[in-house]
């Protein structure tokens, strides 16, 4: 790995801007291998040298990923001035430059991915690539076999094109209905705009998985985890 700027590490690892991490070098608050360190212009090589701010070793990532259940009430967007962001979610230190990868509407919960990986980000949402997307939602009006075959053949969203064929399973059917969508697409309100073109409504909706990755159980709404090497690795 390179060599990087002390200011510009530690900016990346999430402590405040090149602004506020020179305060921290003044106030003699920063080491490299144990030397006290107030230059912003000092390089270091991220892999070997060992960094502490007030004492603490910091934790360094090129790459960070996390699996979040969002709750609902928060936007998918890094930065908002009104609302919460799933950003705002992760509390731990992390990379100031992570993102979210899509978006869930603000009342939409469940499985969302962070990360500061743009590579990754680009994959798993270009057009092309169709990645398998699992909805559970709960509906209000019955759905049955002919919107099963309506969503399999695509359904007109007032789009240009009709949605791609989409496998719906139906959980129980009745005045609300519950089912698990998959669709391969991310368009904008989705899921609700499908229902709605069929003369429902989607009172609930969570997504369970995206691609390979599947929303961890243990998760309760906001919290979150780092994906482990098995799920980067089969993600990337
Ligand atoms: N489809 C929707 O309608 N909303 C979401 O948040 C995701 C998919």
């Amino acid at each position: 790995m390179a060599k990087i700027r002390i200011d510009k590490y530690l900016a990346d690892a999430g402590f405040g801007s090149r602004k506020d991490v020179k305060g921290l070098l003044k106030a003699k608050q920063v080491t490299i291998n144990g030397e006290t360190c107030v230059h912003a212009e000092e390089k270091l090589e991220p892999a070997q040298d060992v960094v502490c701010v007030q004492g603490k070793m910091v934790v360094y990532e090129s790459f960070s990923y996390y699996m979040l259940h969002k709750p609902q009430g928060v936007v998918s967007a890094t930065k908002d001035a009104h609302e919460k962001t799933v950003v705002n979610l992760i509390t731990e230190q992390k990379r100031r430059d992570l993102f979210p990868v899509g978006r869930l509407d603000k009342d939409t919960e469940g499985l969302l991915l962070l990360t500061n990986d743009g590579k990754l980000s680009n994959d798993l949402l270009a057009p092309g690539k169709h990645v398998d997307k699992v909805y559970y939602a709960k509906v209000q009006g019955k759905v049955d076999e002919s919107d099963v075959k309506a969503f399999a053949d695509g359904v007109d969203i007032g789009d240009d094109t009709p949605t791609k064929s989409a496998d719906l399973r139906i959980l129980k059917s009745g005045e609300e209905s519950e089912i698990e969508l998959t669709i391969t697409e991310g368009r904008f309100h989705q899921v609700k705009r499908m229902f709605h073109a069929v003369g429902k409504e989607v009172i609930y909706l969570k997504r369970l998985s995206m691609e390979s990755l599947v929303l961890d159980n243990t998760l309760t709404k906001g919290e979150y985890r780092s994906l482990t090497e098995e799920e980067i690795k089969k993600l990337c």
